[in-house]
């Protein structure tokens, strides 16, 4: 058989062949077979020797032409089984679109931050104004000019972190109150609600927590009025019926100073171990701004008098909701803080 039928034969063989192939592994192996280096069309060549040389050219065009057209054909044939493969896939796959997706976690604000703005919402409604002050505070306006001055056994109250001699960390909100008069002339009317810092830790103490501080200056300010705005603080915030006291007590920057007390609010004024059996729970301290701390500002205390007040927001938190262990807030455990829906 010459050169020429047996190219004729070979592609007679290869297009029947080519039907045939559907799958890769398929084809893979017809290109072995036809177009690798023992392959048949690669072979062909091998003939072109037993050809005279004006037979040549001829044939080895022939050869080379049906080498174009298999691997074109190959091509052809592997872009058809990739389609199918493709498209048997992505019938094959089901995606159920009824599934509901999944859901954004709703975040909630912590009882603190709740609490600090129903407190600051109720004084704001008073006539009250926000103000602030640095929790890096100079010992100055945390202790000196609160009338507190170096040595005084009224620092050991407050378990101090000290950043150097001069420097603390604010142990009360109260420096905002000096640093209010000294920017300000009465009539006066500010909370200022912040983290303050102790070095302290147990299970009713953090080194760290929140208080809020009011201050009041004006003309003919009374202890009446004290009692008469904290009173209705303490209504607002637990509610009509309950019962407070003021039970004297000592601040070295107020005179006279007191403490509030509301009816224990687990036992309603029974006596419990929440309450130490008193049936009493210690809200807050206030007093009547003290002279001395007027003094400080230039304030003349022959024509302005005022009060101040600080409490402890977690502790507020802690008595509004039941909470029993201060740890709680800090830990931020979902569990706890979820609890707390709404505003
Ligand atoms: N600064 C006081 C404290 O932290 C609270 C207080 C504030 C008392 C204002 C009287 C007046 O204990």
């Amino acid at each position: 058989m010459d050169l020429k039928d047996h190219i004729l034969a070979l592609e007679k063989e290869i297009r029947e062949l080519l039907e045939t192939l559907d799958s890769q592994e398929k084809l893979e192996k017809f290109r072995i077979d036809f177009l690798g280096r023992k392959g048949k069309v690669t072979q062909l060549s091998k003939g072109l020797g037993a050809l005279s040389r004006e037979e040549r050219p001829e044939a080895g065009k022939a050869i080379n032409r049906m080498k174009g057209w298999v691997e074109e054909a190959l091509k052809n044939r592997q872009q058809t089984i990739k389609a199918r493969l493709q498209k048997e896939k992505v019938t094959g796959e089901r995606i159920d679109i009824t599934l509901p997706g999944r859901r954004t976690p709703l975040g909630r604000h912590h009882p603190v931050t709740r609490v600090s703005r129903q407190i600051r919402e109720i004084f704001e409604g008073m006539g009250f104004e926000v103000a602030h002050g640095p929790e890096v505070e100079l010992d100055y306006y945390n202790f000196e000019a609160l009338n507190i001055p170096k040595h005084h056994p009224a620092r050991d109250m407050q378990d101090t972190f000290y950043i150097s001699e001069n420097v603390v960390l604010r142990t009360h909100t109260s420096p905002v109150q000096v640093r209010t008069m000294e920017k300000q002339q009465p009539p006066i009317r500010v909370i200022t609600l912040g983290a303050v810092y102790r070095c302290d830790s147990d299970v009713t103490h953090t080194p760290m927590f929140h208080q809020v501080e009011g201050l009041l200056v004006d003309k003919n300010v009374s202890m009446g009025d004290l009692k008469g705005i904290l009173t209705r603080f303490v209504h607002l915030m637990f509610g009509e019926s309950i019962s407070l006291r003021f039970r004297p007590s000592f601040f070295p920057f107020t005179e006279p100073s007191a403490e509030v007390d509301i009816q224990c609010v687990i036992c309603g004024g029974k006596g419990c171990r929440v309450c130490s059996h008193t049936g009493w729970l210690e809200i807050l301290g206030c007093g009547m701004v003290d002279p001395a701390v007027f003094g400080f500002v230039d304030y003349d205390p022959e024509v302005y008098s005022g009060f101040a007040w600080g409490l402890g927001i977690e502790r507020v938190a802690m008595l509004k909701y039941g909470i029993n262990d201060l740890r709680a807030f800090f830990e931020n455990d979902l569990r706890f803080l979820s609890q707390f829906q709404g505003r």
